[in-house]
């Protein structure tokens, strides 16, 4: 009551333009919060988690098929391809949207997305429109460099993604006391992006997903913006146009076999007879070292998720989305403790009829959450061909090696000033580097290196060297 009163304040310091949407995505937030107050138990009983029934996750190689040229065009002009856009590059240090950090050649995780696009259209002939969730984070950041595209012969189409207020935790009251602008200073503090569960919604109200249909577009492939595996695969789209048995999904979720490094991702399980995200959030804590297991749950969710464009718009305009609400606690600038209540986007999965995985090849995950990663793909195990990246058909084996760079390369800039040139990284399987450390122009590292600078030290591995299966520390010289 006091909520929706403050909400109805907030909606009347709108420009009078404005307010009508204000007003709709005011509605979304309260579903959520209502919804949040009336859930007081866990959002998953350990006891219904049954592991997955046979079929319910397709090996990749099994949905291979041959295609003409004619038919792969027919089903990529019925595609739509949107990625989600809506976050920050904060934890590399960098203030902007995380999708306008450099990951190879100068280019961006904007521009490779985009030339993804441009390539398959050009070479199939097909008008495939890439789409960005933006926020109201990085919506101006992004239009800005999305003007040196208009010439070229991609369709580009951007909505924002809601914007929420945070929730004084005392209170359970807004802390705005206006919409402000984004420019108001203090203000920015008092919203927030609800998550990528909220592109259901968003999309649908930026009547997008509706023009969509009308255009006779009927998939679309939605994936993380950071994940450079996530390209449109020829194969996934068949078996969601025309599979081999049955009715066609309305929703295909992307997982990939778990290793030791990703037992925190969300896995599938069935649930009450249906396909469901469990993350490790709503696990349980006597149960979390089961949920982590490799061997019971093999796989994780890799945010590439495929859609029905009808399914899509049914959930929304049925009301029938029920994602699991994730509560994330701050604490702001001025010391006032917040909660502010978001959604993930895979976890709609339980609200489509006839969903599925698809166990993909872990090329198709290639996330960049930090400088580690960012190491890895622009190191020669990697290769650019029109936006995608390959693995270096020279590295023996086909996994990537486990990097850890410490604190002292967590941001971007200072990750760039240590490297005078990317070593060489084909033939290593481990790298944990420590402290104050930098690296010479042409170093090559082999097998398990590990390098730690002690506090008051500093490392400076010299130009052209090579290290195999060495530990460099402050009085270890090689
Ligand atoms: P994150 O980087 O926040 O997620 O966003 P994560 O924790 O690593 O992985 P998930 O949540 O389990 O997938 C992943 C993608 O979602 C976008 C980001 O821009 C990024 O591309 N995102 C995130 C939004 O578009 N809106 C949001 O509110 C949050």
């Amino acid at each position: 009551e006091s909520l929706h009163k403050e909400l109805e304040k907030l909606i009347h310091t709108a420009d009078p333009s404005q307010q009508t949407h204000v007003r709709k995505e005011f509605d979304g937030f309260e579903q959520l919060f209502s919804r949040f107050l009336e859930e007081t138990g866990p959002s998953v009983d350990w006891e219904k988690i049954k592991l997955l029934p046979e079929g319910a996750v397709q090996p990749y190689n099994e949905l291979e098929v041959q295609l003409t040229n004619d038919q792969m065009k027919t089903m990529l002009n019925k595609l739509v391809v949107l990625k989600l856009n809506g976050g920050l590059g904060t934890s590399m240090g960098c203030t902007g949207p995380k999708s306008l950090i450099c990951v190879r050649n100068n280019l961006t995780f904007l521009d490779l997305n985009v030339q993804q696009i441009e390539q398959l259209n050009k070479r199939y002939g097909t008008d495939v429109p890439l789409v960005l969730m933006n926020s109201f984070n990085t919506d101006i950041d992004t239009e800005k460099i999305l003007r040196k595209y208009s010439q070229m012969k991609i369709k580009i189409h951007t909505f924002n993604q809601s914007r929420y207020p945070r929730i004084n935790r005392e209170s359970l009251l807004p802390t705005a006391n206006s919409i402000g602008g984004r420019e108001q200073e203090g203000l920015s503090d008092c919203w927030y992006p609800p998550g990528h569960g909220d592109v259901y919604e968003s999309l649908y109200n930026s009547g997008l997903l509706q023009k969509f249909i009308d255009d006779g577009k009927e998939f679309i492939f939605v994936s993380n913006i950071d994940n450079l595996g996530a390209t449109v695969d020829i194969n996934i789209l068949n078996f969601m146009n025309n599979p081999s048995n049955g009715p066609a999904p309305e929703f295909i979720m992307e997982v990939t076999d778990k290793t030791r490094a990703d037992v925190k991702g969300g896995t599938l399980v069935d649930y009450e007879g249906k396909l469901r995200l469990v993350e490790i959030a709503q696990v349980p804590k006597d149960k979390v070292d089961e949920f982590k297991s490799v061997s019971k749950f093999k796989i994780f969710n890799t945010n590439n998720l495929w859609m029905q464009l009808k399914a899509m718009k049914r959930v929304v305009t049925e009301k029938t989305l029920r994602m699991e609400i994730i509560v994330n606690p701050k604490t702001l600038d001025n010391g006032i403790n917040v909660i502010q209540l978001e959604t993930a986007v895979g976890a709609a999965i339980k609200n489509f009829e006839g969903a599925i995985g698809v166990n993909v090849p872990r090329r198709r995950f290639l996330p960049v959450k930090t400088t580690s990663d960012l190491l890895v793909i622009m190191s020669n195990l990697y290769s650019l061909h029109q936006g995608s990246l390959a693995m270096n058909p020279m590295r023996s084996f086909p996994s990537v090696p486990l990097t850890k760079l410490g604190t002292s390369f967590k941001k971007v800039k200072d990750f760039l000033h240590r490297f005078a040139s990317i070593p060489d990284l084909l033939d290593l399987d481990h790298l944990t580097v420590s402290g104050d450390v930098t690296f010479g122009k042409g170093v090559t590292l082999k097998g398990t290196v590990i390098i730690i600078a002690n506090h008051g030290e500093r490392i400076d591995i010299p130009m052209g060297a090579i290290l195999e299966n060495k530990i460099v520390s402050g009085n270890l010289r090689i």
